[in-house]
């Protein structure tokens, strides 16, 4: 294994090295020195085992869940919630856009097949996730107005600035590959799949809540599911990524708290205050409760001490994310037995598939 601090650059994992040792005993997650043949009967991170079987088995197709209530219903939001819809849409478009074409540069310096296992189905799910938008652009928004949907970011300068400062630091590791720079594109996967979507799909429950665009609200509950473990994938990986590259704690923090400012910027901006349920304070008070939450997972102290930001001001709209039942997010379910999984039931199109 080779320090990171003296390398000037990260290292990214050969197409195929002879010369490479895969004894468990030998592998890391990053800076091994593997043959790169996915040995996968011995595994050094069995959790990572147990969570791509999870991946697996949350498998679901967009096509399969009935949109049809929402072609209606599309007409009979507020001019705002309609403008919120499609914004919405435009961003996590946006958002998984870039996963899909990150992903591999973070992927190319993992040097553990079990890990490398989890982020390849990570970016299949991603790619599926666009298609689901698509779908939904198609589905319910008519013709002359879907190209606006994709193309929000050229004229909305908000937005713009969102996906840029997103983009930045990602394209940043890319310009100047430093073990440095990937830890920030490391931590910046994070803080976009654990803080990014949120908002947007509390607008979409929020909706559901006030039976508004039900196919909608049941295709995001299946991508927030998929992001949950994406989420979990981070958490197990940065205290390790801490431990094995270079970084600063304050910058963590500032980085954090850069997220959720822009987070709320973007959020009060698309979604405002002429939307039932969801104020600026509220939008305040999860962002801030959710970085608190993905701070304690990966080992590092709340950023926001207020007993307000202990809670989310959403928990009346858990139940329709799904995300709490058995099957979807076992808390225990690093440790579970691969096959005690169960197949996600109660959504339409599943005795079909
Ligand atoms: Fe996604
Ligand atoms: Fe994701």
């Amino acid at each position: 294994m080779t320090s990171s601090a003296t390398l000037p650059k990260m290292p990214v994992t050969p197409i195929f090295n002879p010369h490479g040792d895969d004894a468990i005993e030998n592998r890391s997650i990053w800076f091994g020195n593997v043959t790169n043949l996915m040995q996968l009967n011995d595994v050094r991170y069995p959790w990572a085992v147990g969570l791509y079987q999870q991946m697996r088995e949350n498998f679901w197709i967009p096509q399969k869940l009935d949109l049809t209530q929402d072609v209606t219903d599309y007409w009979n939001l507020t001019p705002e919630e309609r403008y919120a819809f499609d914004g919405i849409l435009s961003y996590l478009t946006f958002l998984d856009s870039v996963q899909t074409c990150n992903i591999p540069h973070i992927k190319a310096s993992i040097t553990a097949p079990e890990i490398s296992l989890c982020m390849a189905e990570q970016i299949s799910q991603e790619g599926m996730h666009n298609q689901s938008y698509q779908y939904m652009i198609e589905t319910i928004i008519p013709s002359e107005r879907r190209t606006d949907v994709y193309d929000f970011w050229r004229t909305d300068q908000v937005l713009l600035k969102r996906c840029e400062y997103i983009a930045g630091l990602y394209q940043q590791y890319i310009d100047n590959p430093t073990p440095e720079n990937y830890f920030i594109a490391f931590l910046a996967d994070y803080m976009l799949e654990g803080l990014y979507f949120y908002n947007g799909f509390i607008f979409f429950y929020n909706l559901a809540s006030r039976m508004l665009m039900p196919g909608s609200a049941d295709i995001f509950k299946m991508i927030n599911r998929d992001e949950l473990s994406h989420v979990r994938l981070y958490q197990k990986l940065l205290p390790e990524a801490m431990a094995t590259l270079p970084y600063a704690e304050d910058h963590v923090y500032e980085m954090f708290d850069k997220a959720v400012q822009y987070e709320c910027q973007w959020t009060n901006h698309i979604v405002g205050e002429q939307i039932l349920g969801i104020t600026a304070a509220s939008t305040e008070q999860y962002t801030k409760y959710l970085a608190n939450l993905r701070l304690k997972a990966i080992g590092l102290k709340p950023l926001y001490t207020e007993d307000k930001y202990k809670k989310s001001p959403y928990a009346h709209l858990e139940r329709f994310s799904d995300t709490k039942k058995a099957g979807n997010t076992k808390a225990n379910f690093f440790e579970a037995g691969v096959t005690s999984y169960m197949m996600s039931s109660g959504i339409g199109g599943w005795d079909e598939i």
